[in-house]
């Protein structure tokens, strides 16, 4: 990774704000100065013709208040899109370093693997906004989501945001379940649609898994969650509901 994709979005916003507002100080600076010679020249009067050699380059039109006010709006305008761009351009600066957008690496499979047992809870990931699940269900009907790179080696990426109206979904460690605080919708371990008004399970991603044991998550593309009614793994609540059902 080159030096520029390590420095943090804040640092790259700081560096634009104060870029533009260098450009913009020198810009008007510049405006002011050629407003005054140009003054002081109407003031000194004509050029003068000295005998033999060449008439004098005559005095520069003096710029109107009126137009020195029009240049600075102008330099303004100018500003103003320059600080635009940058922050959009460190809005977007996460997708290039690796953030949500992109293709993350969530680490070793060993131990993500690792992690979720001995916690009995999915391996969350929160730059990436996704839990990872183990998955060993078994699809059925016309399920084909699952064999469509969603699922590899065992686990599975979920995305943490609820199809319904959009809330983070957190894991009940009781029911072990996803259990959206918002209106109560639930979704069992695989993400699967249970209860509550949402319309479909939770929304996944592609993974892989490298020669080097390293999962890899594409989150540059978001996979519609199963239809209502898919059920793979077939696990009821295990205990008692954080959310009270909607
Ligand atoms: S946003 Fe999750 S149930 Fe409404």
């Amino acid at each position: 990774m080159t030096r520029a994709l390590a420095l943090s979005s804040g640092t790259i916003a700081a560096l634009v704000v104060m870029g533009v507002v260098d450009l913009f100080a020198i810009v008007f600076g510049l405006s002011f100065v050629r407003g005054r010679r140009a003054q002081r020249a109407a003031e000194a009067g004509p050029g003068i013709t000295l005998p033999g050699g060449p008439a004098a380059k005559p005095a520069p039109r003096p710029v109107s208040r009126r137009e020195f006010f029009r240049r600075s709006l102008v330099s303004s305008l100018l500003v103003f899109g320059a600080q635009f761009g940058g922050a959009t351009i460190a809005f977007l600066w996460p997708n290039l370093k690796g953030g949500f957008g992109s293709i993350i690496n969530a680490g070793k499979l060993s131990d993500i693997k690792s992690f979720i047992d001995s916690n009995s809870q999915p391996f969350y990931y929160g730059a990436g906004r996704f839990y990872i699940v183990p998955w060993n269900g078994h699809p059925s009907g016309n399920v084909n989501y699952v064999t469509e790179g969603v699922t590899t080696q065992g686990i599975m990426p979920l995305y943490q945001r609820c199809v319904h109206l959009g809330c983070r979904v957190p894991f009940c460690q009781q029911s072990q379940w996803f259990e959206c605080p918002c209106h109560g919708s639930k979704y069992n371990y695989a993400g699967e649609y249970q209860l509550g008004p949402a319309p479909r399970g939770l929304d996944r991603f592609k993974v892989t898994v490298t020669d080097a044991g390293d999962v890899m998550v594409d989150t540059s593309q978001i996979l519609l969650g199963p239809p209502r009614g898919t059920n793979t793994i077939d696990e009821p609540p295990q205990g008692p509901f954080c959310v009270a059902p909607g």
